[in-house]
């Protein structure tokens, strides 16, 4: 079965072929990080036009030399939430348009599960199953029993981990996305700074706003006093804090729900802290499925059709909130 993947929830454009929820065929991803650069973070309606502008000629490109074409394609699959709304809604638009003109089954996915299905690319998903999530939107340890059975054991409070490391980004004056630069500022810096452990308690919960604020409130009383912010070290030290808490319930959530394979997933899992943690049983998806990619829209939709078949292309719409 060759299904077309579309991604357009965020910054990225990105549309895949992938055979039988497996093989990636063919990824052709559009992203827009450099517009935002410019701006120090996304802006929605900016994000949104430029998947409009840009969505025919990813597909175009998509199918340049290879040996299928649209007529081939069996199923597509399309990210349907939770994302930002009218960057969703080019990426709908586009799939129903050729859902209905190709006559082609269509299923629309949730992003967040199908980040978890990345890993099923280059590993076989194993059950039960945890998912440590972590991407600029979403922060979630879930557990799964079987294949599309996804339960929420430990979410965030606030921010996405993603999402701070951002904001800290903006502080220390690095470019967007902050999460990046201060990896690499990391590993060249040392703990040096004060910064609290965030929500370092024995829940599966998170919380990333208290460690946002105390970052951005040192870095005013040593701007107040004259002083510069070491860049390596404040990144290494902050670094520290969300890491230590993040594996540290990574941990928990293992030793009580024993699962058989765990796997960390979504933008913030090319951390390279998180990366050191890649095992056998530990899977962390290959770079260019760690982002929002196309092809995790295909494996999670190829799962998703299996079992509940398609649906009617006029009845998909966003849906922020979908299972
Ligand atoms: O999954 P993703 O591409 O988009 C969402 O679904 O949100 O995640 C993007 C996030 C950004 O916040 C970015 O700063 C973060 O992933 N990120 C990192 C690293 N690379 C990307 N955070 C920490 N360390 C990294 N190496
Ligand atoms: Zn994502």
């Amino acid at each position: 079965m060759y299904i077309l993947a579309i991604e357009s929830s965020c910054d990225e454009t990105s549309l895949a072929i992938v055979e039988n929820g497996k093989n990636v065929i063919k990824q052709v991803t559009n992203t827009q990080i450099e517009v935002f650069k410019n701006h120090g973070g996304v802006i929605p309606e900016l994000a949104s036009r430029m998947h409009a502008d840009n969505i025919f000629y990813v597909y175009e490109e998509l199918f340049k030399d290879i040996d299928i074409t649209i007529e081939n394609i069996d199923l597509i699959a399309v990210t349907q939430g939770p994302g930002l709304m009218g960057s969703l809604l080019v990426g709908i638009n586009f799939a129903k348009t050729l859902a209905i003109e190709y006559n082609i089954d269509i299923v629309g996915v949730n992003h967040v599960h199908a980040h978890i299905y990345a890993t099923n690319i280059d590993d076989n998903m194993k059950f039960p199953h945890l998912s440590l999530v972590v991407s600029g939107g979403h922060t979630q340890l879930i557990y799964m029993k079987e294949h599309l059975d996804f339960e929420v054991i430990g979410t965030t409070l606030d921010d996405a981990v993603g999402e701070c490391y951002d904001k800290i980004g903006r502080i220390l004056g690095v470019s967007y996305p902050g999460g990046v630069e201060i990896d690499k500022l990391a590993q060249q810096g040392k703990d040096t700074y004060d910064l609290p452990y965030p929500k370092n308690d024995t829940s599966l919960d998170f919380s990333f706003s208290g460690i946002k604020s105390a970052a951005f409130n040192l870095n005013n009383t040593l701007s107040m006093k004259g002083e510069i912010v070491d860049k390596e070290n404040f990144s290494c030290s902050f670094q520290n804090r969300v890491m230590t808490v993040l594996i540290k319930k990574f941990n928990l959530a293992k030793d009580k729900y024993k699962p058989q394979q765990m796997s960390i997933v979504g933008g913030v899992s090319a951390n390279s802290r998180l990366r050191e943690l890649k095992r056998d049983t530990v899977l962390i998806p290959n770079l260019k499925y760690t982002s929002d990619n196309g092809a995790m829209i295909g494996v999670l939709g190829y799962y998703k059709y299996k079992r509940d078949g398609g649906c009617n292309p006029m009845d998909l719409d966003v849906n922020l909130k979908i299972d």
